[in-house]
């Protein structure tokens, strides 16, 4: 369990001073800092196949990135480069709970954990994110460099595959010590170099563009087979120059475009769906062969412990107290009665679902149907 020690803040200055505008260091923000994992773990989360990983180094201004898996790390030597691993919540149950102190941001928002283990000189170069992130330091030290976002810096590509940026004006400089975050917001300059061998946790934030969310909403058309309203000019004239598109044309094909993203019954489904889909593959295993709804009912009540995959996304909507739930996970949705939303909220707000959480669902059929649908798809799965 990591508890967020705010320090002179508090949440709520946080959020109204720093979150999305400003970057900030909470010394100690986890006191006694214990890492969830070692740098030997970090290596093997590396030899994986379906979990994406790469190497940045850099020797003498001569940057390279490396795309995993990796086995063997000898021709990097003992310093200048960097091992990041992303999603590293999706498959190490104590690494995922350092996304726990920052859920006071909703679960659509969090993207994942991605963890960097760093030799000496090693890093990725200053660089702009466009998503906010809390950078937590593990074992090690690191200089760090924050700056605020600024126009007039340029960004170039000194590897492919690797975008930094011109030198920066830092307005934080620090070496972060074991439990120290760092908070970034999007477009902030920003230059990590180790001190000496150094893990990094990145809790990732997900901030969709107009273009993700235009793309969705379009999949999501094409998906349910909706077509809409088509153009209409009913009222036409004859027309001044043939070759001409005119603003009155525009005007109807913009508001045939927004009459269709205001529709208000479309829009929870649509996002919903589309949020709730794993960026990352995730660590599922189906049992087989699948739990019968009998089964389940015996094993809660004989008192199991349930615990939700790393990484699955689920979130809710509700539109008033008295409307069907929407219920998404992992890309699906299921609609759920009103008067449900507690056993909702478990699933969403929950990552483990205890003893006394299960005996709710043992209370109704439609409620052990639901779980023993999530446990058949692989979704929770018994720990005790
Ligand atoms: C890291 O190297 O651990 C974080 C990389 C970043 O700045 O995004
Ligand atoms: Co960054």
């Amino acid at each position: 369990m990591y508890t967020l020690n705010w320090g002179h803040l508090s949440l709520a200055e946080f959020l109204q001073h720093y979150w999305q505008k400003k970057p900030v260091l909470i010394k100690a923000g986890f006191k006694q800092f214990v890492d969830p994992l070692s740098a030997d773990e970090v290596a093997g989360l590396a030899l994986e196949e379906e979990i994406e990983s790469r190497i940045v180094s850099n020797n003498n201004n001569n940057w390279q990135l490396h795309s995993g898996p990796f086995t063997d790390y000898a021709n990097f030597g003992e310093q200048n480069w960097t091992l990041l691993v992303q999603a590293v919540d999706h498959w190490h149950q104590e690494a995922a709970k350092l996304l726990q102190p920052f859920r006071f941001i909703p679960n659509w928002r969090i993207d994942d954990l991605m963890v960097s283990f760093s030799t000496p000189g090693g890093g990725v170069g200053p660089h702009l994110d466009q998503y906010d992130v809390f950078i937590i330091q593990g074992e090690g030290k690191r200089h760090w460099r924050v700056g605020m976002p600024d126009p007039s810096l340029e960004q170039h590509c000194p590897h492919p595959r690797l975008l930094q940026v011109s030198p920066f004006t830092d307005c934080i400089n620090v070496i972060t010590e074991p439990g120290d975050i760092l908070y970034i917001p999007p477009g902030c300059p920003h230059d990590g170099i180790s001190i000496e061998n150094s893990l990094n946790y990145s809790v990732g934030f997900r901030a969709p563009s107009q273009k993700d969310l235009i793309n969705g909403f379009a999949d999501h058309l094409l998906d349910q087979n909706l077509s809409g309203n088509r153009f209409s000019d009913q009222n036409r004239q004859p027309a001044e120059s043939i070759g001409a598109i005119t603003a009155a044309d525009l005007q109807q094909v913009q508001q045939l475009v927004s009459d269709m993203a205001n529709n208000k019954e479309l829009l929870p489904h649509w996002f919903g769906e589309m949020i709730s889909q794993a960026k990352h593959e995730l660590d599922i295993n189906q049992p087989d062969p699948h739990y019968t709804v009998e089964e389940i009912a015996e094993y809660i009540t004989e008192g199991s412990v349930l615990t939700r995959v790393g990484g699955l996304r689920c979130c809710y909507y509700q539109a008033d107290a008295s409307s069907d739930i929407l219920l998404f996970i992992n890309g699906d949705k299921v609609s759920i009665p009103a008067t449900e939303l507690a056993t909702v909220k478990l699933l969403t707000d929950q990552e483990i679902l205890s003893v006394t959480d299960n005996l709710i669902f043992s209370q109704s059929d439609e409620r052990l149907q639901l779980l023993t649908q999530m446990i058949n798809l692989g979704y929770w799965y018994f720990t005790e």
